[in-house]
């Protein structure tokens, strides 16, 4: 592992109100500032996590425009950045289950955050029928085809290597599975690891061949906890 340049990723999900948040910041307040470090939370919260002294990220930026237009609900790429964003997650598998998103409209997110220069965190991921079926490298390839528009490149765009049976399960996927993945994937982008990552199994991943990095969901939400991963990540580095 490259220890600076391993990024982790906190996904918040639709979590915590004002106050939890304000919590989460004091108590990470207490402790030493890292690199490398993205909190993603919901877009009521940003204003309060840009407090740390980490990067602000969103959780999803409208595929309709890059700026802005008569898009009720919507949140755009440009707003993200304004808002103090590098970083925007774009293709979760609870955005493509939950709300449709296709292929083509998670490239057209990722076309959007390039443009108002944010750095798209781009999420596939197989299904267990995938895996269990054996064709889930062919599909992983075929899938981060379709999504990355013509704008990604090293530098813009980061791959998070999300198995689905893996996410919010506590089953990660086995050292051996994320090396293949990601020794497949990784010829021309960085690639993160997200499926149930914890504070017991975030040092093992991290020190996994081709493993640039985590992206975390559950772990993330409590300040002990996300701040044991990245003394971890501290720790492989020494
Ligand atoms: P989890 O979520 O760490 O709770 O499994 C990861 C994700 O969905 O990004």
């Amino acid at each position: 592992m490259d220890c600076n340049k391993s990024l982790l990723v906190a996904n918040w999900k639709m979590h915590k109100t004002i106050e939890a948040t304000k919590d989460f910041v004091r108590t990470m307040l207490n402790f030493p500032p890292a690199d490398n470090v993205v909190i993603c939370p919901a877009f009521t919260l940003q204003a309060y996590v840009k407090e740390l002294p980490f990067s602000l990220g969103g959780q999803d930026c409208s595929e309709f425009s890059t700026t802005e237009g008569a898009f009720t609900g919507e949140v755009s790429a440009m707003m993200l950045e304004d808002a103090g964003c590098k970083y925007v997650i774009i293709g979760h598998s609870e955005r493509r289950k939950y709300h449709q998103e296709t292929a083509s409209i998670i490239r057209k997110k990722i076309a959007n955050a390039h443009q108002a220069g944010l750095i798209a965190v781009a999420c596939i991921g197989e299904d267990l029928n995938q895996r269990e079926a054996g064709n889930y490298l062919q599909f992983l390839a075929a899938e981060l085809e379709a999504i990355l528009p013509d704008s990604a490149n090293m530098d813009n765009t980061i791959i998070a290597y999300e198995p689905i049976w893996a996410i919010g399960t506590g089953r990660a996927a086995s050292l051996e599975q994320i090396e293949e993945v990601h020794q497949f994937l990784t010829d021309k982008f960085k690639i993160i690891y997200g499926g149930s990552v914890t504070q017991d199994n975030a040092g093992a991943i991290l020190s996994t061949k081709n493993v640039a990095g985590l992206l975390i969901g559950g772990a993330s939400l409590d300040a002990n906890k996300f701040n044991q991963i990245i003394k971890i990540r501290g720790q492989l580095c020494n």
